[in-house]
């Protein structure tokens, strides 16, 4: 009986997102986008670069951003520091005066008070039709400006952002096949409406949306993802496209408390965005499904594991035969590298959901990248 109960909770929490990526990749990926896409669309764009004790990596940010293929006289960049003790707003300061071509501003903070009201903070200074933020451990090609630009030249999106490869091998390796499934889930639920999940590497949001939004949300962590999901709402493409990948650093020791921040952050999006009204009619039906999975996949599915394998381990302390021999399946089959990196990624939602009820992290501690 109670392997029966294991059995079928385990078939519910593996079945689901299968199920959901068949029809992801089924329905949804081979639709076309149906956006009007114009490749000399070149508004003035702001980029907002936020910054907490960058040092290390900062002037080759700039120097990055500095070297993209779009207009210069089009481009303005705000840097906003929240008080640094690294000396990285005296870096940019200095950069800034060997780079007098470039239209940089710098806002230094005192306070720290994180990085949503930085942005914010930021924005009120921000002249462009479109605003970029730029987070300061990305590495952007060349062209990444004109990519997602060239989506926003259709008055039906709202906000673009980007797929994102690891800058080192090493424990970002191990998420591989993980990456695959999830960057073909964001590309889908684009074509389908719009997705959810953005990252702060390179998001793009036109200005007048953010502005009708009220700037990004300082209540919970995942800033760009949820000021992309409200622009949804709005009745706004929030897409990912295909072609626009960007290099993130990733941290090379505390790569599991990264992960579980960045769950927590998530989890705190999806709660907050399930409270909001998700509108009952019209081209919002999509993104409804869209937000129902995904929060079900982020906030409910990682329990029903966790409740799944709670009830074998009782069975197994009862010496049920059947129970000892499926916790050894499941046991073993860890050495499949997805379906171990699926189970690391349900861990890591289970410790960020615990962990939310003791702190937010909305100020979160640096991790060094380089
Ligand atoms: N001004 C300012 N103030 N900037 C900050 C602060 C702050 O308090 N905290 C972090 N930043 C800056 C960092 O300097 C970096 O440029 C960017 O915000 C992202 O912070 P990281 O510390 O590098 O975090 P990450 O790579 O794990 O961030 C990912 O998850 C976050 C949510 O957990 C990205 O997707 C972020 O965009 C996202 O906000
Ligand atoms: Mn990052």
């Amino acid at each position: 009986m109670l392997e029966l109960v294991a059995v079928s909770l385990a078939a519910v929490h593996f079945g689901i997102p299968l199920v959901y990526y068949w029809y992801a990749k089924t329905r949804w990926l081979p639709k076309p986008w149906n956006i009007e896409i114009n490749d000399s669309y070149t508004p003035k764009v702001t980029i907002i670069v936020p910054t907490y004790r960058e040092a290390d990596i900062i002037v080759g940010r700039l120097d990055n951003i500095r070297s993209q293929d779009y207009p210069g006289d089009l481009t303005e960049i705000i840097v906003v520091d929240s008080g640094s003790d690294d000396g990285t707003a005296d870096i940019v300061e200095e950069w800034a005066s060997q780079h007098e071509d470039v239209n940089l501003r710098l806002i230094r903070e005192d306070k720290r008070e994180g990085k949503a009201k930085a942005l914010n903070h930021a924005l009120n200074y921000a002249s462009g039709d479109i605003v970029i933020i730029a987070d300061a451990d990305a590495t952007w090609p060349s062209n990444s400006m004109r990519e997602a630009v060239k989506w926003l030249a259709d008055p039906t999106v709202g906000a673009v952002s980007c797929l994102k490869r690891p800058n080192i091998s090493g424990p970002a390796e191990v998420e591989e096949g993980y990456r695959h499934y999830y960057n073909m889930l964001r590309i889908a639920e684009s074509k389908a409406y719009s997705t959810p999940i953005f990252h702060g590497e390179l998001a793009a949001f036109r200005k007048d949306l953010l502005e009708e939004v009220g700037g990004f949300p300082t209540d919970i962590g995942a800033d760009d993802s949820h000021t992309a999901a409200r622009i949804a709402l709005m009745g706004y493409r929030a897409i990912i496209p295909e072609g626009l990948w960007i290099e993130e650093r990733v941290p090379r020791r505390g790569y599991g408390m990264w992960r579980v921040r960045r769950a927590q952050h998530l989890i705190q999006h999806f709660i907050k965005l399930l409270g909001e009204d998700l509108g009952t009619k019209g081209r919002n039906k999509e993104f409804r499904k869209i937000v129902k999975v995904e929060a079900f996949l982020h906030l409910i599915n990682p329990w029903i594991l966790l409740i799944a394998f709670s009830l074998l381990l009782v069975g197994a302390a009862q010496s049920s035969l059947g129970s000892v021999l499926m916790l050894t399946v499941g046991v073993v089959a860890l050495v499949v590298r997805m379906y171990r990196v699926w189970v690391l990624q349900q861990l890591n939602l289970l410790v960020a959901a615990l962990r939310n009820l003791v702190t937010r992290e909305l100020v979160w501690s640096k991790q060094a990248k380089v």
